[in-house]
Formats: C-alpha cells, sequence, structure tokens
C-alpha cells in the first residue's frame, strides 16, 4: 500500500474511483479494512468485528487459515498461470478431490472464476445438451450477475435489465417458502404445490431446457424446502427430459453440515454450480460439474465455452486445500453441533422481539426474518424500498451492530447469519447479544 496514504484518503479514493455493488453511489462509505483473522475483521482505527456472515457466507474456514494461504504461495512459485488447453497436476490433484465430495454422478468439472461463471456455463451446457432454450428459475434466488445469470435470478437485482437487457427464455416458477407461501398453502396439507406447480409449467410450456434452484436459498432468506421437495423436482425432470441445476454458490462446502445441500435429500443434480467457500474466497473460483452422461455429449459435439482464466492453477491449488481443511476440521459434522447451539440462542429472541417473524436454520446457516406484523407476517421494507435506496430497517439494525462490532449481513427484512464454520460458542453468544440488543430498533417500529 501507498504509506503516504492517510486512512481517509484510501475511503475517498476508493469511493471515488470504485462503484460500490448493488447500491446507488450516493451515500456509499465504506470502512477501511486493513486486517482478518479467525472470525474476525480489523479497521484501520484498530477495531475487531465478528464476522457474523463469513463475509458474503464465504469465508467458511475463516480468515488466513494457513494451509490455504501456504497453497497459493507454493502454486504461485510452481506454476502461476498457464492456459486450459494443458493438463496439470494442480487440476488433476482437485478433480480427484472434488469427484470424492461431490453429490453422486458429477464428475466433469468446467472450472470458472466466480459463482455467475458457473451458472453462465451451465445454462449453455443446457441448451447445448439439450437442443432446447427454457430454463425455469423461481423468484426468490440469486444466481448472478452477468446477463444470463441476472436472467435467472428472481430476484429485484434483475429488474435493472428488464426486459430487453438479459438473455431470453427464463420463466419463474414460485419459490418455496414455508412461512409465507406464495400459494397460500400451508405445508403439509399443501402437497408441495409449490414443486407440482413446476410440472404444470413444464407441460404448458414448450422447450424447457432446466430448472435451476438454489437448495437452500442463501441471500434471498434461508429458505428451506420440505423434505418431499427435492426428490420430488428430481422425479418431475427425469419425467420430462428436462435438467435439474443445483446452484450450491452459497449452500455447498459444509455450509448446511453436509458437503453439498442436495445431500440432505440424496439427490444428485444433472448439474452443479460452486464457488465461495470452494477456496475459502481467498482467490476467485467457480465451478460447473455435470454428470458423465452430459459430459459424453460433447466427445462428438463441439463445446462451445470457455475461458482464459478456465482452470487457472493458482486458484486450483487453494481448492484443493480448502477441502482437505474441511476434511481435517471435520467441518460437516462442526456445522451440524455448532449451527444447533446457534440456533438455541437464536429462538429464544422470537419470544423476547415483536418484530421477529421467524428464525429458521440448516447446519450453519441461518435467517431471522423481520416483520412488523407478525400476524400478518408484513416485511419492514420490500424490494422498492431497497432499490429506491430508502432507509431499511434491517440496515438500521446492522449499524447498530457493527457499532458494536458485530458484522450481519442484511437483505430486505432479514438477516444470514453464517460465520465461518470454525466459530466458537463465544463468538456465537457475542454475535447474538449484538443482535438482541440491536433488535430494539425494529422493535420501536412495529405496527400497534
Ligand atoms: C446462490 C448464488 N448463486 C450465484 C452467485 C453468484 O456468485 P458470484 O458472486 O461469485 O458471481 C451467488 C452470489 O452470492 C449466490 O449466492
Amino acid at each position: 500500500m501507498n504509506e503516504t496514504m492517510s486512512s481517509s484518503q484510501v475511503k475517498e479514493t476508493t469511493r471515488k474511483y470504485t462503484y460500490g455493488t448493488w447500491r446507488r453511489q450516493k451515500g456509499w462509505n465504506p470502512l477501511h479494512l486493513v486486517d482478518a483473522e479467525g472470525c474476525y475483521f480489523t479497521d484501520a482505527d484498530g477495531k475487531k468485528y465478528l464476522d457474523f456472515s463469513a463475509q458474503l457466507m464465504c469465508v467458511t474456514l475463516g480468515h488466513k487459515n494457513q494451509a490455504v494461504i501456504h497453497a497459493i504461495e507454493e502454486q504461485a512459485r510452481k506454476l502461476a498461470y498457464v492456459g486450459p488447453g494443458w493438463a496439470t497436476e494442480v487440476r488433476a490433484e482437485l478433480s480427484e478431490q472434488l469427484v470424492q465430495v461431490l453429490p453422486r454422478g458429477l464428475e466433469k468439472f468446467f472450472f470458472t472464476t466466480s459463482g455467475t461463471e458457473a451458472n453462465e456455463a451451465a445454462f449453455k451446457i443446457a441448451r447445448m445438451v439439450t437442443g432446447k432454450t427454457k430454463i425455469i428459475s423461481r423468484y426468490r434466488s440469486y444466481h448472478g450477475s452477468t446477463m444470463g445469470s441476472i436472467a435467472a435470478t428472481g430476484d429485484p437485482r434483475r429488474w435493472a435489465m428488464e426486459p430487453a437487457g438479459k438473455i431470453p427464455g427464463v420463466i419463474f416458477a414460485p419459490e418455496v417458502n414455508c412461512y409465507k407461501c406464495p400459494l397460500l398453502h400451508t405445508y403439509p396439507q399443501c402437497g408441495i404445490a409449490c414443486v407440482e406447480y413446476i410440472e404444470h409449467m413444464i407441460a404448458n410450456e414448450s422447450d424447457v431446457a432446466a430448472v435451476i434452484v438454489e437448495p437452500v436459498v442463501g441471500t434471498n432468506g434461508v429458505l428451506i424446502p420440505p423434505k418431499e421437495y427435492m426428490p420430488r423436482l428430481r422425479q418431475i425432470c427425469d419425467q420430462n427430459d428436462v435438467l435439474l441445476i443445483a446452484d450450491e454458490v452459497m449452500s455447498g462446502w459444509c455450509r448446511t453440515g453436509k458437503w453439498f445441500a442436495m445431500d440432505h435429500w440424496a439427490v444428485s443434480p444433472d448439474i452443479l454450480t460452486t464457488a465461495k467457500g470452494i477456496t475459502n474466497a481467498a482467490v476467485p473460483l467457480g465451478l460447473c460439474a455435470t454428470t458423465g452422461k452430459i459430459a459424453s455429449y460433447f466427445d462428438d459435439h463441439f463445446f462451445s465455452h470457455g475461458h482464459t482464466y478456465e482452470a487457472h492453477p493458482l486458484t486450483l491449488a487453494p481448492a484443493v486445500a480448502s477441502i482437505k481443511e474441511m476434511k481435517r476440521l471435520n467441518l460437516n459434522a462442526r456445522a451440524v453441533e455448532m449451527g444447533a447451539y446457534l440456533g438455541k440462542k437464536l429462538n429464544p429472541l422470537k419470544e423476547r422481539h415483536p418484530s421477529i417473524g421467524e428464525v429458521r436454520g440448516i447446519g450453519m446457516f441461518w435467517a431471522v426474518e423481520l416483520v412488523k406484523n407478525q400476524k400478518a407476517k408484513t416485511p419492514f421494507n420490500t424490494f422498492k424500498d431497497k432499490i429506491a435506496g430508502a432507509p431499511l430497517v434491517v440496515d438500521k439494525v446492522a449499524a447498530k451492530m457493527m457499532g458494536n462490532g458485530v458484522y450481519i449481513q442484511a437483505w430486505m427484512s432479514h438477516f444470514v447469519i453464517a460465520p465461518p464454520l470454525i466459530v466458537t460458542e463465544k463468538e456465537l453468544d457475542q454475535g447474538v447479544a449484538a443482535l438482541d440488543e440491536a433488535l430494539a430498533i425494529a422493535d420501536q417500529d412495529i405496527e400497534r
């Protein structure tokens, strides 16, 4: 770093020359961070913050994991870059590791540098293999920022690209949300109408290539499907010759207490995409994994896809190290055990705070959803408020928590709590205590 720059110059120069993502630029005042270790990061004034959401739900092993750092250093010295047309030891080693941990049948890999690009690859592959066009996605979803992946994104980050600035051919199904069902049903009497509706869509459309789902929806609220959902969706896809794409960019890598969320229902998708935790977010890497059956299509057909940085050696080495670390630290068991502890601490908050609508979670992946009216389940803020840059109640609560040294991801009217999986009980207590205190702000704003 330029040592003559003061902290306020760093902030001002960052703000002046670079974009703050997914927001109006006015009012963006980024904090200057200088260090991060374990479950904490530090600002330029030396203040430490508990990372209660592992940044963007991605620093699964905690900051400064030494094995990951070492792998990057070693690979940089050995072979920092060669093009994707060559065989490399690290590419072979990572492939062997992936076959061991991915859902059964996923055995051919395309490496990208983000979750967005992994989904772009998935859509292109699905379209090339099936010869069909349409992709069914769901409203409460995020699949990435490029023209294809934003077209498949259900949440309002898509709106700025409507209608012309996105790829055609994506249609939306209702999300699975048993707290606030978009079809106004109640589980289990509903007969899982939301998944049955996808079959209705396929029957009434033509040309459907694939259905894409986040098996546990991430940013849009940690929505966990009932146990019947994924097996039935698998069946619907099979019966209709439609591919099933599982977007595990956020839900993968032990976050839910399994290697991948699909493992909870023993369902294998045709294509699985992931990124984030695959390298502990230390370098940008995404993965589009397909079955051997899909891969075999390209034996005699042109695989019309690629990037200069596909299978970039420097991105693959920390993935090998991360997977080994996840095994060594037994992170699936840890996510289950510590996630249960977190749930025990979060659930009682609902009794104390009239602004909490629901607390839900799986493994170390939790959401606290706020409402201004518990009975009507009315959120404090809407998508429109977010896009308009209105002050959101969740942002006010999150700001108060930052003041108290705890960072949390806030979105629309809920929080996503997903700390590094190495988090201790004491650190979880610190995070929950800060949330408990800050929720007084939301409690004041409920409808009376
Ligand atoms: C489920 C899901 N899919 C795709 C993406 C896009 O990944 P990236 O930001 O690495 O492009 C994200 C990012 O948050 C995500 O949560």
